[in-house]
């Protein structure tokens, strides 16, 4: 018998590049940026929070109603999350993967996000709006990172790095730890992020 290797549980992660992304961005980059010049709130969490740049995620939770990009965004999500759902293989027994929540992160020159993962939620994302050149990369984590203990160092790392492009759509399931280094770009690097539950 011949020998062979297989590759069980693969960690998958969703990536689209969105048709039209040129037109919708203009609109969401200028939404976002009003957001970030009336959102006091959301500054003050930034501020307090050492968030460099603005992040509408702890003051604002009905972007998608409050305003037609983010609606349109939206429905581009579902499709795409719909998608990703069934690569996935669940069994959701009718249910649909809806975003509960989504906000926009507008992250400035020198700013960065550190390893994070997404609670409360299946399926997590962003979409990029900008993506400057020198904009830092998502950085993604070997879900068994912490179960490695003895195993000797790899020549593979245990990071991948994968760098969007304005109008890119990425998707991930919501355990998988990831992180945004810091931003190289003159420019703000503009994105929206999404968790997604089973309604
Ligand atoms: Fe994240």
């Amino acid at each position: 018998m011949k020998n062979h290797i297989e590759r069980l549980f693969p960690t998958q992660i969703y990536r689209a590049e969105i048709p039209g992304a040129a037109a919708l961005n203009l609109e969401l980059e200028d939404a976002s940026m009003a957001l970030s010049q009336r959102d006091a709130k959301g500054r003050r969490w930034c501020e307090k929070h050492g968030y460099a740049g603005y992040t509408s995620y702890a003051s604002i939770n009905d972007l998608a109603r409050r305003s037609k990009p983010f609606a349109r965004l939206e429905k581009i999500i579902h499709a795409h999350a719909g998608q990703f759902a069934k690569s996935l293989q669940w069994e959701l027994r009718g249910g649909k993967p809806l975003c509960d929540s989504l906000w926009v992160n507008v992250l400035p020159q020198g700013g960065s996000h550190t390893s994070h993962i997404h609670t409360n939620a299946v399926l997590s994302g962003t979409y990029y709006v900008t993506a400057p050149q020198g904009a830092s990369p998502i950085v993604f984590e070997d879900p068994r990172h912490g179960l490695m203990m003895a195993a000797p160092p790899r020549k593979t790392s245990v990071y991948e790095s994968r760098s969007p492009k304005a109008g890119t759509l990425m998707l991930w399931e919501s355990w998988l730890r990831h992180e945004v280094p810091m931003n190289r770009a003159k420019e703000d690097r503009i994105s929206i992020s999404f968790n997604c539950v089973i309604g």
